[in-house]
Order: C-alpha cells, then sequence, then structure tokens
C-alpha cells in the first residue's frame, strides 16, 4: 500500500505561502500529474512528500504511516529532479549501483537489479560509459534508473523530461507510460507541459496560488474545468473568454455581451435560471468553433460575427485570430478554411460545449 495523503497541509516560508490547506489523495499505484504555474507549490509538494521540507501545518501520510516526523531516508521514496545529476566520476552501472550498495545491499543483488533496469530503460549497452559520453535523453534515462533501481513504494518525478528536446520528450512520454505499467508503484509527477499532463496522469491536479484548483480525470478536468483558472489553464491554444450577461428572455437563457447573443440549449438550461441578470464569462475552446458555411444547419443563437487577424497555417488544421466588438480570440478550423486577414467571418459556437462562469465566484455554472 503506497498512498499518498496531505491532510490540510499548508507550508509557509517566511510570509510566502507555497501550499495552503492543501488535501490530496493520491491513490496506490496511481499516475498522479502535479500542474501549475511557476511558483503554484508543486515542487513544494513533492519535496514536502520525500521529506526534504517540512510542513507548517497538516499531516503527509505515505501508505498508513503518517510521515511529518519521519526522515527523509527512511520514507521509501525516490526523487528525480529536473536538474538530475548524475556522479561524473563514475560510469553508468556504478551511478546505477550507488543508491543499493549505500544500502548495503549484496554484489550478486545489485549486479541483477542494475541489468534488470539498464533492460527496461534500454541502456545496457551503455552501462560502462561516463556520464559525459551520453546524450542529454540517455543521461535523463540514467536518472531514472537510478530512482528504479531503489524499488521505493512511491515516485516523486520534478519535471523530468524538461532537458530533452521535443522530439525525446514525446518518446520518453511513452516509455515513462509503459514503466508505470511495469512498475506498478505510486508516482507523482510535477511538470507544467500541459500536454505530459493530458497524456500520463491517470489523474491530473491543477495547482495554483498553492491551492489545489481542481483534480480529476484529465479528460473530464478538460471537459469540466471547475473554474475559470483551469479552463484557462489546461488545453491549448487556450479557451476563449467573453465578458457577457446571462439573460432570460422568452423562457430562455441567452448569453449577452457586445457583438455576442448565444442562445443555452433548453438542455442545458435547467438550474441556470438564478443566474439570469448575473455578470458571466462565457468559456469557448477554439476547437469549438466552426466556420458558419462548413455547418450543415447551425441552431438558432449559435453564431457570431467576427473579423480575421491572423492566419497560421498547422498543416492538418488552422489557428485563426479573429476579433468580435474588440475582443481578441483563437479559432482552430479545418485546414481548407480560407480566410484573409481583414475578411469578415460567420462561426458558429457548439453551444453544447461552452462554459459558463460565474463572473465574481470564477466558479463553473455551465
Ligand atoms: N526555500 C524557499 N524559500 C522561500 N520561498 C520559497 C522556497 N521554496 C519555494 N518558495 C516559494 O514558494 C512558492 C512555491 O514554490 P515552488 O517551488 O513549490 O513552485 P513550483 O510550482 O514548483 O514552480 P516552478 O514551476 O517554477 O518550479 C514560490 O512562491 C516560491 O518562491
Ligand atoms: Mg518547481
Amino acid at each position: 500500500m503506497a498512498r499518498v495523503i496531505f491532510d490540510r497541509v499548508s507550508k509557509y516560508f517566511g510570509d510566502v505561502i507555497a501550499l495552503r490547506d492543501f488535501d490530496l489523495d493520491v491513490h496506490d499505484r496511481e499516475f498522479l500529474v502535479m500542474v501549475g504555474p511557476s511558483g503554484s507549490g508543486k515542487s513544494t509538494a513533492l519535496r514536502l512528500i520525500a521529506g526534504l521540507e517540512e510542513a507548517t501545518s497538516g499531516r503527509i501520510f505515505i501508505g498508513d504511516r503518517m510521515v511529518n516526523e519521519i526522515e527523509p531516508r527512511d520514507r521509501d521514496v525516490a526523487m528525480v529532479f529536473q536538474s538530475y545529476a548524475l556522479y561524473p566520476h563514475m560510469n553508468v552501472f556504478d551511478n546505477l549501483a550507488h543508491p543499493l550498495q549505500l544500502r548495503r545491499v549484496s554484489r550478486a543483488e545489485v549486479e541483477q537489479r542494475v541489468r534488470r533496469v539498464a533492460e527496461m530503460l534500454s541502456i545496457e549497452e551503455l552501462l560502462n560509459r561516463k556520464p559525459r559520453e551520453l546524450s542529454g535523453g540517455q543521461r535523463q534515462r540514467v536518472a531514472l534508473g537510478r530512482a528504479i533501481v531503489r524499488d521505493p513504494q512511491v515516485f516523486l518525478m520534478d519535471e523530468p523530461l524538461s532537458n530533452l528536446d521535443a522530439k525525446l520528450r514525446v518518446r520518453t512520454r511513452a516509455e515513462l507510460i509503459r514503466l508505470h505499467e511495469r512498475l506498478r508503484s505510486t508516482i507523482v509527477y510535477v511538470t507544467h507541459d500541459q500536454q505530459e499532463a493530458m497524456t500520463l496522469g491517470d489523474r491530473i491536479a491543477v495547482l495554483n496560488g498553492g491551492m489545489l484548483q481542481q483534480l480529476g480525470a484529465p479528460q473530464i478536468v478538460y471537459e469540466r474545468p471547475a473554474n475559470l483558472f483551469v479552463a484557462g489553464f489546461i488545453g491549448s491554444p487556450a479557451m476563449n473568454f467573453f465578458e457577457a450577461r446571462l439573460a432570460s428572455r422568452d423562457e430562455a437563457l441567452f448569453v449577452e455581451g457586445s457583438g455576442l447573443e448565444i442562445l443555452v440549449p433548453p438542455e442545458r438550461a435547467r438550474g441556470l435560471d438564478r443566474y439570469a441578470g448575473h455578470e458571466i464569462v462565457l468559456g469557448v475552446r477554439p476547437e469549438h468553433l466552426y466556420e458558419r458555411s462548413e455547418v450543415e444547419s447551425a441552431p438558432p443563437g449559435s453564431s457570431l460575427e467576427a473579423v480575421v487577424d491572423v492566419v497560421e497555417p498547422m498543416g492538418n488544421e488552422v489557428f485563426v485570430y479573429l476579433t468580435t466588438a474588440g475582443q481578441l480570440f483563437t479559432a482552430r478550423l479545418n485546414a481548407d478554411a480560407d480566410l484573409r486577414r481583414g475578411e469578415r467571418v460567420m462561426l458558429v459556437v457548439d453551444t453544447y460545449k461552452m462554459h459558463l462562469f460565474d463572473r465574481e465566484t470564477e466558479r463553473a455554472v455551465l
């Protein structure tokens, strides 16, 4: 059993609040990804699990043990840092063997465990090389191997792929998924690359300002962001936001803003009445906008007129930056969309996928 639990944990550095009343329950064998902007408390959370920082208040559990008072070396966790440091004078084999030798594991077992991990990471051919004779990606794998060889209950990974180039990142990402399947151990993984979060995590925890904003399966967080922050942070290009008001007319609800009048589909309007008259924010993902001419029948109250500002062909699709009533927004359209700067275009909003947020509390209401 290796759950990791934060029970109302706060961490202060002087006046700086790095984590505030933080609750989180990482399941046994889960791959949990923490995301959030710089300074949101991600590394602090990992360092608290590892015992490299002490909580100001609250309790931390690994398995069934409360670990607040337990020394880092007795916590049975292994941490891979962004700036992993391999021992430069040791070859790969010795780098991998070192954590085991410190634990007085027998020579035969060290040999066996190092070989097994090297095979798992496809670095068997590199065991006799020194770190300086390795590529960035190979070094990264050795650093991972050094954590794996210890066979800890919990892996803590703090942006372990951030030194890799884009292509190698994607490959190593896939390797990590396979690795997790083989190891079946608990992994808490920090990144600010949200593509990494979406693809790696069983669940993702979104942090901002030392507070947990939302915890859930990646698809759920993408489809049902709990608040404006999560909505804007998850998804790339980011969700478009339009300031608006919710108006009730003829037994229907409309989202009204400058240049906007969008009908809330009746099936989705239930329970929204109480926000009639309120200031809200309409959220529309770029992928939920379509060219009117491409849509067979757009439901009434789903169109929006805009002027094309910039067109960015991506090969398989185009990102179009547009303005409506002075507000800039983005649409992801079909690759064959033939749009020019300055052109007027009618767009259709997929109103079944749009989001509404209470402007005051910033919470999602639809
Ligand atoms: N040792 C420290 N002393 C003082 N303040 C600290 C210390 N460590 C972290 N902080 C502060 O705590 C907050 C959270 O920092 P943390 O390193 O956890 O952020 P992060 O989410 O990992 O950011 P990044 O994505 O940039 O790595 C920040 O405001 C940071 O400046
Ligand atoms: Mg960090």
